[in-house]
């Protein structure tokens, strides 16, 4: 299992020294769990620090492809690889909605980070408009069509996030029926090893939807912001692995 938090635009270099130290505190040694934290690029030193040597790994939640260039606002692999970053997510759906981001630019980051050691996670995911337009199942061939033809062998590095765009922040979440189905797509199309599920997902529906067969890990937003939470949520992934 694989949780891992994108705090979004949240969190300056001394809140992410104390949530990192509180953190360390609460789950450093909890087995069974692959732990991430993608605080802001800003942040990541102060995250990088403060969680040496614990396991628990800083991932960036972007990165361009190229090795340096006229890129105003991106940051390159090995920027992140001399922070002591260890990975990044890519084309969330953040960036897609606000910020161009494309099926092809998601790949070409995705491709590209992995190439240079770092691990990745590569969202993907239906608007509700399209869900109930019934394009879910294109929606997902397309984005993750995209992600496989960029990198046709996936590694245990590359990790895919299944968020429904309609469940991100706005409290709704999938079903675990949703979530299986949607996971099991994209296991069909791509032979990833690991699928996580983002959107909403909180102490109180974790178990619920980790237990879902073909669910690996969450990608977890607003409920990675508290210490108490996000524990909570790796604490439970970390028991339902075991059993
Ligand atoms: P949320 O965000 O948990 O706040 O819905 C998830 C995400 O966008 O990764």
């Amino acid at each position: 299992m694989l949780i891992a938090g994108n705090w979004k635009m949240h969190k300056g270099p001394g809140e992410t020294a104390a949530f990192c130290a509180g953190l360390w505190e609460l789950i450093g040694e909890l087995e069974g769990v692959d732990v991430v934290l993608a605080p802001p690029f800003v942040s990541l030193h102060a995250a990088v620090e403060e969680l040496e040597d614990s396991g628990i790994r800083v991932y960036a939640q972007n990165v361009h492809w190229a090795e340096e260039g006229a890129f105003t606002g991106e940051v390159s692999r090995s920027m992140l690889i001399a922070s002591g970053v260890a990975g990044a997510i890519v084309g969330h759906s953040e960036r897609r909605q606000y910020f161009g981001e494309t099926d092809e630019t998601t790949a070409q980051r995705a491709a590209a980070a992995l190439e240079a050691g770092l691990g990745v996670i590569a969202c993907v995911g239906e608007t509700l408009e399209e869900r109930e337009e019934g394009e879910t199942e294109d929606v997902l061939r397309r984005q993750v069509g995209a992600i496989a033809e960029a990198i046709p062998e996936p590694d245990a590095a590359l990790a895919v996030a299944y968020e429904p765009v309609w469940a991100i922040g706005t409290g709704k979440t999938a079903t675990p029926e949703m979530a299986r189905e949607a996971h099991a797509l994209v296991k069909s199309i791509y032979p990833v090893e690991r699928v996580l599920y983002g959107g909403s997902v909180k102490p109180e529906n974790a178990e619920e939807l980790l237990s879902q067969e073909d669910v690996d890990g969450a990608l977890v937003g607003g409920a990675s912001l508290e210490v108490d939470s996000f524990t909570a949520i790796c604490e439970t992934a970390a028991r339902l692995n075991r059993s």
